[in-house]
């Protein structure tokens, strides 16, 4: 199947007809229906499929072991999601197979594709989740107990698809065996449009986190409790979501509440408690520790002011990431050699690449995105450029599997 009909039968799957955005939830029904047109399409690929111990799907082409080169992404996504985050890199590795295969390719070293799952953190909160299990950057006990907002344990969800999470743990053997990975993904951000090119290359990943905030007050009635005499979370947070706003500008770094929840979430009572969530991004980490030190002071100050408590702990970290150059030197010399030109680009995005690549030479391709826009329905990338990241990702898989 060509890159377009292996889109069209993917898009439907987890979108919700509403907003029209992608809720791919780890270890749900439209993930399972995900994972199940991964292991159909690469089976008709004659690749084997293999679930790993941690969740992960992977889909070997040749039989060796050793020197593996690896591609792809995930298919989990952020609530309502674009449907390239992760997708067009899952896509594009069966259609690289598919277009290699069609001209007779076949590989000296096997390839092999991957899905990673809880790639965004957004049921768990831990992102790269499958990832940093595989590396063993997580201990299996502490992602065992992650609960999602429904208090369901990843051990619990996965034992309701029928995984088993008394498995999870480091995959040395499957890191050992791989030679290089590389990770095809949208833009995220608006770096190529202007310079005129379909295709970037990966330098780095910003260091950034998540740090989950508690603010914890008094319930009480909104119609007679007086102004002075409440103890009103919402307001200490408030404050701190403007706070964080400056010392993101401030320090040329990135600082968002995307998430948060007031209990017991009455319209007409002062909150007991506001849960939130700050993700902090910067160009290195000593400058995301003073972005996230700024917010968490002005958090405690406001909270003194207003009668609050407030607990704040780190629920997700990945240092700074600098992908392998002398990998994606290759990388540029084999698409020059096609007459592409793909600019080298930093970005603030996560992804498992970045995680992966503490153990193992990896690279990122990036497709252009035009309007820059990801995390949303509005999330785009032109057809003809999925194309021509699918023949990239061609060239590079049979440069460095031959
Ligand atoms: C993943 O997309 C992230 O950067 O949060
Ligand atoms: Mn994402
Ligand atoms: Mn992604």
């Amino acid at each position: 199947m060509t890159f377009a009909q292996l889109w069209h039968e993917l898009e439907p799957l987890g979108r919700d007809p509403g907003t029209g955005g992608y809720r791919r939830y780890s270890w749900t029904d439209a993930d399972a229906q995900c994972r199940a047109w991964f292991t159909a399409q690469a089976t008709k690929l004659g690749l084997a499929v293999e679930a790993d111990n941690n969740g992960n799907l992977w889909a070997w082409w040749g039989d060796t072991r050793e020197n593996a080169i690896a591609t792809g992404s995930h298919l989990d996504s952020v609530p309502d999601g674009g449907g390239y985050d992760g997708a067009l890199g899952v896509v594009s590795a069966l259609a690289a197979v598919r277009m290699l295969k069609d001209k007779n390719f076949y590989p000296e070293r096997a390839v092999v594709l991957a899905v990673f799952t809880e790639e965004e953190g957004a049921r768990f909160r831990v992102p790269c989740l499958g990832s940093r299990l595989m590396i063993g950057a997580i201990d299996p006990g502490v992602a065992r107990a992650l609960t999602d907002d429904d208090g369901i344990t990843l051990a619990e969800a996965m034992a309701a698809a029928g995984a088993d999470a008394s498995l999870l743990g480091p995959r040395d053997d499957l890191l050992d065996g791989m030679a290089a990975f590389v990770e095809l993904h949208v833009e995220q951000g608006r770096a190529l449009a202007p310079m005129d090119a379909a295709l970037g290359l990966a330098e780095g990943i910003w260091p950034h986190g998540r740090w989950r905030l508690d603010f914890a007050g008094r319930a009480d009635h909104a119609g007679t409790a007086r102004l002075a005499d409440r103890k009103d979370p919402m307001l200490p947070y408030a404050r701190t979501v403007l706070a964080a706003r400056r010392a993101a500008a401030c320090n040329s770094a990135l600082a968002t509440f995307g998430k948060v929840i007031a209990e017991p979430g009455g319209a007409n009572g002062v909150p007991s408690a506001v849960k939130a969530w700050l993700d902090a991004r910067a160009p290195d980490e000593a400058t995301l520790e003073k972005t996230v030190t700024s917010v968490r002071s002005a958090a405690e100050r406001f909270c003194a002011e207003h009668g609050v408590t407030l607990n704040v702990r780190p629920e997700s970290y990945t240092p700074v990431v600098r992908f392998d150059d002398a990998l994606r030197d290759r990388l540029a010399e084999v698409l020059a050699a096609a007459g592409v030109n793909a600019p080298v680009l930093p970005t603030g995005a996560g992804h498992d690449a970045g995680v992966l690549a503490a153990r193992v030479p990896t690279a990122m391709l990036f497709v252009r995105n035009p309007t820059g826009v990801s995390h949303s329905p509005a999330e785009h990338a032109d057809l003809a450029d999925c194309e021509a990241g699918v023949r990239a990702l061609a060239l590079v898989l049979e440069d460095l599997a031959r």
